[in-house]
């Protein structure tokens, strides 16, 4: 088991009263990853390429970084791109696959992702005359993926879908879905911003062709990675200035690197493994996320089990096929009505469509103010959950 009290001495942030229930919208950081952003901002703030030390040391601690990157996913250095967050790297993905797109070609997308993961795809489509097809909601906030089989035909050319609902917390068979596109010789890109802080990632198990993810939701910087296979990085068109690299990775990093921030990624993967065991950091990685499931899912139950009858679950109403996100709706009383009042308690959730537009719009919440979301972290505790219950009960009981 996970020691939390240990463990949470080492956020600062929680050196105050607050509750921090609003982790899938960005998660606290260890005091390590601080350290590692002011170090590097210290010491090595020299460009790449040139001849001098300085220089030499932010070469080095980007190879470092991506090989962090390569042992958070499972893939290798090389495959390992680094962008501003998710959303700016979709889009920049979008651009290039669309331009191999032809008229009567058609994508496959998800009606349970967040926006990021579809309004870049959908602009990419109208810009080259293609076809956009979505596949459905299934019970409990979950995808259908037999209506998903169906609709991915001869002509499609990707399915881009989430490994897990920043909403209601849903997982995905991200692994069946990337099967289902590799049939037809589609790609299948994969959002796994709110997968990364809960599960261990294995692009190869999983078999997709790209993979996304954000570190400031897993206790790092807002630095966005990507994982792409090196056959795609390398042959595809990147749309980069002359001088940038032709090789890949580079040729899809636009710009200078945020030297600083690859500094906090690679200290919050370094704290990821810390709370594994094993030979190398990928062995670590994994048994670290058997600890985070395991503790994540006590969390769950115990949140799951003291719900009140007047607090409504959206989404899976056990710990099966599910992270410990969940999206509640209080009786009578409006969820921006009800994350301000826990606000007040001091308890950090959120309210709104999170941007998943698409589920939330299916399922009658988008003009209604969306529902109330509470995410829990590994580093929250049993009295935390407590916390927010009274909170609901005190809210729905007012009502
Ligand atoms: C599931 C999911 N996908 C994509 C995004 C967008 O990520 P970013 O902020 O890195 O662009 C988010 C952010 O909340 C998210 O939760």
């Amino acid at each position: 088991m996970l020691d939390v009290d240990e463990l949470r001495n080492e956020f600062p942030a929680f050196s105050g009263p607050q509750i921090f229930l609003d982790g899938p919208a960005g998660t606290q950081t260890p005091r390590r990853v601080i350290d590692a952003v002011s170090h590097a901002m210290a010491t090595s703030m020299s460009n790449v390429g040139g001849e001098f030390p300085s220089s030499y040391r932010s070469s080095d601690l980007t190879n470092k970084a991506r090989q962090a990157g390569a042992d958070l996913t499972g893939g290798a250095p090389e495959e390992i791109v680094f962008g501003a967050n998710m959303t700016s790297l979709t889009f920049a993905l979008s651009r290039a696959l669309a331009e191999e797109w032809e008229k009567g070609d058609r994508i496959v997308l998800s009606a349970l992702d967040h926006d990021a993961n579809v309004t870049p795809w959908v602009l990419a489509a109208r810009s080259r005359g293609v076809e956009v097809a979505f596949a459905e909601l299934g019970a409990d906030a979950s995808l259908d993926l037999d209506h998903l089989d169906s609709i991915i035909d001869e002509r499609t050319r990707l399915v881009a879908v989430t490994g897990c609902s920043n909403a209601f917390g849903t997982l995905i068979d991200i692994s069946r879905v990337a099967a289902s596109a590799a049939r037809v010789g589609a790609l299948s890109y994969v959002d796994a911003v709110h997968l990364a802080p809960h599960r261990y990632l294995d692009v190869e198990a999983l078999g997709c062709d790209f993979l996304v993810c954000s570190s400031y939701k897993f206790f790092g910087p807002h630095l966005g990675i990507l994982w792409g296979r090196r056959s795609h990085l390398s042959g595809l068109p990147a749309f980069k200035v002359r001088p940038a690299p032709d090789v890949a990775p580079g040729r899809w990093e636009t710009g200078t690197p945020p030297f600083e921030l690859l500094a906090g990624f690679l200290a919050a993967v370094d704290y990821l493994a810390s709370l594994g065991w094993g030979g190398d950091r990928r062995g670590a990685l994994e048994s670290a996320f058997r600890e985070i499931g395991e503790q994540e899912s006590l969390l769950g139950e115990r949140f799951l089990a003291g719900l009140g009858d007047n607090v409504k679950l959206i989404g899976p109403p056990t710990m099966a096929g599910r992270v410990s996100t969940f999206a509640v709706d209080v009786a009578g009383v409006p969820a921006p009505e009800v994350a301000k009042r826990l606000g007040e308690l001091g308890i950090a959730t959120w309210a709104g469509h999170y941007y998943a537009v698409e589920p939330m719009r299916r399922l009658g919440f988008l003009d209604r103010g969306g529902l109330v979301r509470i995410g829990f972290l590994h580093i929250n505790t049993s009295s935390e959950v407590d916390a927010v219950l009274d909170g609901l009960a005190q809210i729905a009981g007012a009502a």
